[in-house]
């Protein structure tokens, strides 16, 4: 992986130690601190498709990154999967109060757009794109309708289709949001290929984070093991068992892997990052 993320994290603290000083300001550095930044690694490895600089994806990322961590502190807090611990440290409701965490996770939501504002390379017509996708599929026709299908599966059996629905709209529309980010900014028009890759990625990704929640300890997870389990989630493994959904995730990465090689000439980056997305 030759993706620099170090000058990405300076960035993002150089951004939020710039915000006025303040409680909800430490618990959006708190629950910013950590992750995989898997969503704004993607934008980074498309832009490297055609040799464009990592930086041009910045405040994209920066703000895909806000919404993600912000549909994390409220998916754990006690009225949704009830999870008192994320990114390895306590989850932002224990860390700072649940009113704190609501307030935190309203601010990242909203400061991600005026991130995207403030990107000096972006034209005012993609910058209007990029809120418009990053709204859409954040919303309540995007992440957020999916944690309302997550809810209501709780204790609830399941199809295969409907429990794929939910993993595309949860866990899918932010990564679909992702690679809009991307091909807006390589002024890219096959919009198509983008959401489709996304569609498939963010599936495998949550497949594999439902396998996780029951293979993994916490320790490893840096996340309550076993929590879907606790909320009798409708997850991958109500339609799987272990080996099947193994082999699931194999053919569905396989089929990622042949898309990318076919599409893109300089797949370097971004094959590397599905590559270790595979391994993990
Ligand atoms: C967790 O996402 C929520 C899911 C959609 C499964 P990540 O696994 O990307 O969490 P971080 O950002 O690395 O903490
Ligand atoms: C969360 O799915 C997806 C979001 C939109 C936050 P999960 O509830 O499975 O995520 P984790 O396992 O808590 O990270
Ligand atoms: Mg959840
Ligand atoms: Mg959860
Ligand atoms: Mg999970």
């Amino acid at each position: 992986m030759t993706l620099d993320l170090k000058r990405f994290e300076r960035f993002k603290d150089e951004y939020l130690a710039k915000l006025t000083s303040s409680t909800i300001r430490e618990a959006m550095i708190y629950s910013l601190d950590g992750g995989k930044r898997f969503r704004a690694r993607l934008i980074f490895a498309l832009l490297k498709t055609r040799s464009i600089d990592e930086k041009r994806g910045y405040h994209c990322a920066l703000a895909l990154e806000m919404i993600h961590a912000y549909s994390l502190i409220h998916d754990d807090l006690p009225c949704m999967d009830d999870d008192d611990m994320r990114r390895g440290k306590a989850s932002c409701h224990i860390a700072f109060g649940e009113a704190s965490a609501v307030l935190a996770g309203d601010a990242l939501l909203t400061e991600a757009f005026r991130v995207i504002t403030l990107d000096e390379d972006l034209t005012a017509a993609q910058k209007v794109s990029i809120i418009n996708d990053y709204s859409s599929l954040a919303g309540a026709e995007g992440m957020v309708y999916g944690q309302e299908l997550d809810l209501k599966s709780e204790g609830k059996e399941l199809t295969k289709e409907e429990i794929i629905t939910i993993e595309r709209y949860k866990t899918g529309c932010l990564f679909k949001a992702a690679t809009r980010a991307a091909s807006r900014i390589l002024e890219d028009d096959d919009l198509t290929f983008y959401d489709r890759l996304a569609d498939e990625l963010g599936i495998v990704f949550q497949m594999q984070d439902d396998l996780f929640d029951l293979t993994r300890s916490t320790e490893e997870l840096g996340k309550p093991a076993c929590s879907d389990l606790k909320d009798e989630k409708a997850t991958a493994l109500a339609i799987f068992d272990i080996s099947e959904l193994k082999d699931e995730l194999d053919r569905r990465f396989a089929y990622i892997i042949g898309e990318i090689e076919s599409h893109f000439i300089e797949n370097f980056d971004i094959l590397g990052l599905i590559q270790e997305l595979k391994d993990r």
